[in-house]
């Protein structure tokens, strides 16, 4: 965190303290802020004062705390729409599944729903609750809707919560992890703090494995299965890699793409063969499976193109799975890369499923996106990801996609453990 006191230097932080039992760690945020150089401004549900006094936060932040809606003092001091306004970035920690609901709602009958919905800046929530409220569909939903919103998330991690016996997902990030999110948005995708790594060949020496693309899977010499994939994503991600100081091979199914300079290329067709591909690739540092893989190929390749005979009879499709690349590689004992990345391109519950996911097919990071049709994502040239990991999840805003390349080959250089 080289530069974080400039990036936070005068910058007008507001935080919202929400109702949970981590909004004891706010008051550390407070002081890890101001200590950056930020001022604090904070705001206190009815719930957060169960937990920690207003006191507590006003002597840390060192100015009033602001807790009512309908106070005419507080209202005439600066009033919830000067307090949605006059900051540079809203930060809410901890986020209650109830806050969030609110927020997805669009409710404003307190002070803090007020400002959310009035306000205009960057807004950062830290999610806390138990697991059960994470994991609940309706969670689930008003995240998604906050995502969409353009809402950013640090966190939640996993690990033990507060009541005994109760470990998953639903812990609030640390302070620290807080701050570096919170300096990630200030610098408004100009650097990440992995960046500065090296002098920007941190992957020299390493080998990375990148698939991309769909699979085509023949029905007879003439017609196939297939999906929309464009390969963007993956060639994007080849390309930075090598830009990173990587030898790059990249498994590539049919798409029109010319090869990214630098990097070695192996076309295919099916799954099969970019399985086979990837297995003669290897032995590999990193291996990024970004391709869309067909789960299923038809039974049996017809010899000779199927004819209409106009009997009206239509020749059955019989589908047999196709082997699972990145759950292959990620589940060997010998030759398994050091860091294994899938994608998970999801239509619903996108951050759930990526993180089942990740356990299923033994990967270390799973690259989650919304692939609904309104995001036109595949083939388009933007990306919104979120990435999920044994620690947490980090969510990324809507960028270019060879900049969502560019910052994932960085951040995932800054998780290869140094080698002896
Ligand atoms: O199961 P799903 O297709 O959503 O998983 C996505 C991840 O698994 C991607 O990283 C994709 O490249 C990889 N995958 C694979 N082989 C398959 C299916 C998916 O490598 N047959």
């Amino acid at each position: 965190m080289a530069n974080s006191d400039a990036t936070l230097r005068d910058k007008r932080i507001l935080l919202v303290i929400a109702g949970g039992i981590a909004a004891y760690k706010s008051l550390d945020l407070i002081r890890r802020l101001k200590e950056r150089g930020a001022t604090v401004r904070v705001v206190m549900t009815r719930g957060a004062q169960e937990f920690i006094t207003p006191l507590a936060a006003g002597a840390l932040a060192g100015g009033t705390v602001y807790t009512e809606l309908f106070d005419r003092e507080a209202e005439q001091d600066v009033g919830h729409i000067r307090l949605a306004r006059e900051a540079d970035l809203i930060v809410v920690a901890p986020a209650t599944a109830d806050l969030m609901a609110k927020m997805a709602g669009g409710h404003a009958d307190d002070l803090a729903g007020a400002i959310l919905l009035a306000t205009r800046l960057p807004v950062l929530v830290a999610p806390a609750m138990n697991p059960a409220m994470w994991a609940h569909p309706a969670t689930q939903r008003n995240i998604a809707t906050l995502l969409a919103d353009g809402i950013r998330l640090a966190g939640p991690e996993r690990g033990e919560m507060a009541e005994s016996g109760e470990a998953g997902t639903g812990r609030m990030s640390e302070p620290l992890a807080i701050v570096a999110a919170v300096e990630g948005l200030l610098a408004g995708g100009k650097a990440d703090a992995s960046e500065n790594v090296a002098d920007g060949k941190p992957l020299l020496g390493k080998h990375v494995l990148v698939t991309a693309g769909p699979t085509h899977e023949p029905i007879d010499p003439v017609r196939y299965i297939a999906n929309r994939s464009s390969g963007k994503q993956g060639f994007a991600i080849a390309a930075a890699a090598a830009a990173a100081g990587a030898r790059v091979t990249l498994v590539a199914g049919p798409v029109g793409l010319a090869d990214p300079e630098g990097v070695s290329v192996r076309r295919v067709e099916t799954a099969r063969d970019m399985l086979a591909a990837v297995e003669i690739a290897l032995p590999a540092d990193i291996a990024i499976f970004a391709a869309a893989v067909a789960d299923w190929r038809p039974a049996h390749e017809a010899g000779s193109k199927l004819k209409k005979d106009g009997s009206g009879i239509v020749p059955p499709l019989h589908v047999t799975e196709n082997p699972d690349i990145l759950a292959t590689i990620a589940h060997r004992r010998d030759g398994r890369p050091g860091l294994v990345v899938g994608f998970a391109a999801e239509t619903d519950d996108v951050l759930e499923n990526a993180e089942k996911k990740l356990g299923r097919k033994g990967a270390d990071i799973i690259v989650a996106n919304d692939v609904s049709p309104a995001n036109n994502v595949m083939g388009g040239a933007a990306n919104t990801v979120h990435l999920v990991t044994p620690e947490g999840i980090e969510s990324w805003p809507q960028l270019p996609k060879d900049e969502v390349a560019r910052r994932l080959i960085h951040w995932i250089a800054g998780r290869l453990k140094p080698t002896a």
